[in-house]
Parts: structure tokens; C-alpha cells; sequence
């Protein structure tokens, strides 16, 4: 089989051709600009060049067939939210206080557990998911694994700081994720705080809030104290509402989600946080998640409470792993046990291929080392 020239591969890698025959060279193989170049050389290639050769053929065979959504399956969703923002300005606390009012407004206790991402529920049965992980390395982890899960960010700025790298760093990455920005000025409470300090930064920025003409919502709180939370709410379910988020609410449909959170729990095995994408996730679905398999034995929502399904936006915990799955992997549920096998099985060998591929790197490595 032929694939790309070193030509072609040169230009997918954003390198000179010349680099690419040099590097052939080196590896014993006398490659010309416009020649064809085999598979084992353009995957030692391009780990070379910090990249791993997908081929489409290849990987086809372990994609997992994409339905269409009728039109008339597809109903407005909750939004998924992530809360980003510098070291201390006060993420956690906003998403401790807007978690707490909600268990105490809605059901009863429990022990609230960490399963990486939760629901509010809001007034006229509106709801927010949040994404309750560790700052923007989750999402860029999960964005590098294609994977974009998150529908708005709330930026907090505190009031009584400045804009801090950090918090460029979230514009930037909110920015290129293409992903709406809320700004929350937190800690108005603070006698220094000064929001109007902070809207210019923001605006040097490239983020213009509303009430300056910009086009970015604002909203002073105070995350101690609990002032503006409900109006934040609020603009984060109109930022919501002009988006139109939707999803496949059928019943019928094979669920679908992506992987928040993974850990190996000594009593339980693999607890894993799904967010729900697609469908309804059931107790018994057999599915292949990323590398590995399983079929759901439980699912418990954030206070461990089991629950018997899940829908869209909703993130949930999910016993029945075989094998730890990554942040970002997708979910899919499948007919049968015997598909997702075969589908995971694959995934495996195609991935073991490349750690084969890498090992042979290396030894070709050492031994020019030698020479
Ligand atoms: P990291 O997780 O370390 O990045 O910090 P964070 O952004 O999660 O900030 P956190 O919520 O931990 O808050 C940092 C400090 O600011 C804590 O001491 C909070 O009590 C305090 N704080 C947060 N919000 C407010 C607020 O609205 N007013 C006041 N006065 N203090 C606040
Ligand atoms: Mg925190």
C-alpha cells in the first residue's frame, strides 16, 4: 500500500521536506521529495517529529459507526459549564457555594461524593452541569484528545487582584476551544475590591464585558457570600439559550458519552464519571469506552444515590469497567458484549502496534547511536 509523499507528510507536520528525507537517510532509506513513502516509515517518521501517523483505513475499522439524530429526537439541554480562573481567585468556592445551596434547596442529604462533575438543578426545572475539574488542565487534556465536552466557562477574576496569567491562559484557551466566556468579578465583598480595574485588564485582554459595549456578560459576586450567584446563573443559561444546545433525548438510540474521570477503587474496581451525551444510559448496556469494555453493573449519581438511567448533560458514576479508561475517552454503548469486545480488541492491537513501532525506534536510535 502507498500513502503519503514525503512531501505530503512534510506539510502535515508543519516541517521542510528536506528534513523529512534527512531523517529517511539516517535510517538507512534514500527517500526523493515526491516518492511515496511506506507505513513503517512515515509512523518512525512522524514519532521523529513529535506526531503518531493515524491511518484512516486502520482506524476506521475501530470507530464506531455515528448515527444521525432525527430531528425530532433532539431537545434542548442543559449546559455544561467549566469554572476557570487564576490560583485563589476562588473557583472552588463559587462551585462549593453553588453546590451547597442546591442540596439545600433541593433533595435530601447523603454524603456528597467527588465524581469530577455534578448537577444544580435552578428554578422552572432549569439545569446547569458543571465540570468540577481541576482547572484548565482537564480541559485541555481532554480538548487534545478531541474531546469538547464544555459548552460555556465561567472566568473568575478577583476583584481585589488582576488579571493574572492564568487567566489569559483561560481566555486563550477558551478562545481557541471557540467556548463562551461568562466573567465572574469574584470577591466584591473585599473592601479593595475594585471591578472596575479589572474590566479594563479584561478588556486589554481582548475581553470586552457588555455593560461596556462588549460582548461578553459580567457579573460582580461575591462567592463567600453568595451575592450575584443567582444573576451568574442566570447569564449562564442565556449564554446557554442563544447557543440552543441540543442533544438526542431518545430513548431508542444507543447512549453516548465521554469520560470525565477514571480511578481504580480497591472495593469497587474502576469507578468512572460518564457525562452523558446521547440517549439514556441504562443498568445492563454493554459498551466500549476508549481502550477497554464493559457492561454497566450501577450507576450512582454525585450523592451515590443509584439511579436506573441517564440522560443528556447529566454526569454519572458507572460501575462495570474492565479496564481503566481515560479523561476523554468516548463511551458508546453497544448491541452486544460480543461487539464491544471486538471493537476494544482492536483498539488494543492497533495501539499496541504503535508501542511496538516506538520500541523499534528506540533500538534504531541506539544503534545509529553506536555507529
Ligand atoms: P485554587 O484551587 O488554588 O486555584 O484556588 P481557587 O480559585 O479554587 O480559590 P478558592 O476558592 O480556594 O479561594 C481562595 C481563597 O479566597 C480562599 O481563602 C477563599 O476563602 C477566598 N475567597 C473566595 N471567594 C471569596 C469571596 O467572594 N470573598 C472573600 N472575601 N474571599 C473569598
Ligand atoms: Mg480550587
Amino acid at each position: 500500500t502507498e500513502f503519503a509523499t514525503a512531501h505530503e507528510l512534510a506539510d502535515l507536520m508543519g516541517v521542510t521536506p528536506k528534513e523529512i528525507i534527512q531523517h529517511c537517510f539516517t535510517m538507512g532509506k534514500f527517500v526523493t521529495i515526491n516518492q511515496r513513502l511506506d507505513k513503517e516509515t512515515i509512523e518512525l517518521v512522524s514519532l521523529e517529529f513529535g506526531f503518531e501517523a493515524e491511518f484512516v483505513s486502520e482506524v476506521e475499522a475501530t470507530e464506531v459507526v455515528e448515527l444521525e439524530d432525527n430531528e425530532e429526537d433532539l431537545v434542548i439541554r442543559p449546559p455544561v459549564v467549566t469554572i476557570m480562573g487564576h490560583v485563589d481567585h476562588g473557583k472552588t468556592s463559587l462551585l462549593d457555594y453553588i453546590r451547597s445551596s442546591n442540596v439545600v434547596a433541593g433533595e435530601s442529604g447523603g454524603i456528597t461524593q467527588h465524581i469530577g462533575a455534578y448537577e444544580v438543578s435552578l428554578d422552572g426545572d432549569r439545569k446547569i452541569t458543571f465540570l468540577d475539574t481541576p482547572g484548565h488542565e482537564a480541559f485541555t487534556a481532554m480538548r487534545a484528545r478531541g474531546a469538547q465536552v464544555t459548552d460555556i466557562v465561567i472566568l473568575v477574576v478577583s476583584a481585589d487582584d488582576s488579571v493574572m496569567p492564568q487567566t489569559i491562559e483561560a481566555i486563550n484557551h477558551s478562545k481557541a476551544a471557540e467556548v463562551p466566556i461568562v466573567v465572574a468579578i469574584n470577591k466584591i465583598d473585599k473592601p479593595e475590591a475594585n471591578p472596575e480595574k479589572i474590566k479594563t485588564q479584561l478588556s486589554e485582554a481582548g475581553v470586552l464585558v457588555e455593560d461596556w459595549g462588549g460582548e461578553y456578560q459580567c457579573q460582580e459576586i461575591s462567592a463567600k457570600q453568595g451575592t450575584g450567584i443567582d444573576e451568574l446563573m442566570e447569564k449562564v443559561l442565556t449564554e446557554a439559550e442563544i447557543r440552543e444546545l441540543k442533544a438526542n433525548f431518545s430513548r431508542e438510540v444507543p447512549a453516548r458519552g465521554i469520560i470525565v474521570e477514571a480511578e481504580l477503587d480497591k472495593g469497587k474496581g474502576v469507578v468512572s464519571t460518564v457525562l452523558v451525551q446521547r440517549g439514556f444510559l441504562k443498568v445492563g448496556d454493554p459498551f466500549v469506552a476508549g481502550h477497554t469494555m464493559g457492561r454497566v453493573r450501577a450507576l450512582m449519581d454525585e450523592r451515590g444515590k443509584r439511579i436506573r438511567e441517564a440522560g443528556p448533560s447529566q454526569p454519572v458514576s458507572v460501575l462495570g469497567f474492565e479496564d481503566l479508561p481515560q479523561s476523554g475517552d468516548e463511551f458508546t454503548v453497544m448491541l452486544s458484549d460480543k461487539e464491544a469486545r471486538e471493537i476494544a480488541q482492536k483498539r488494543q492491537i492497533i495501539r499496541r502496534e504503535h508501542e511496538f513501532r516506538r520500541s523499534t525506534r528506540v533500538k534504531l536510535d541506539s544503534i545509529a547511536r553506536q555507529i
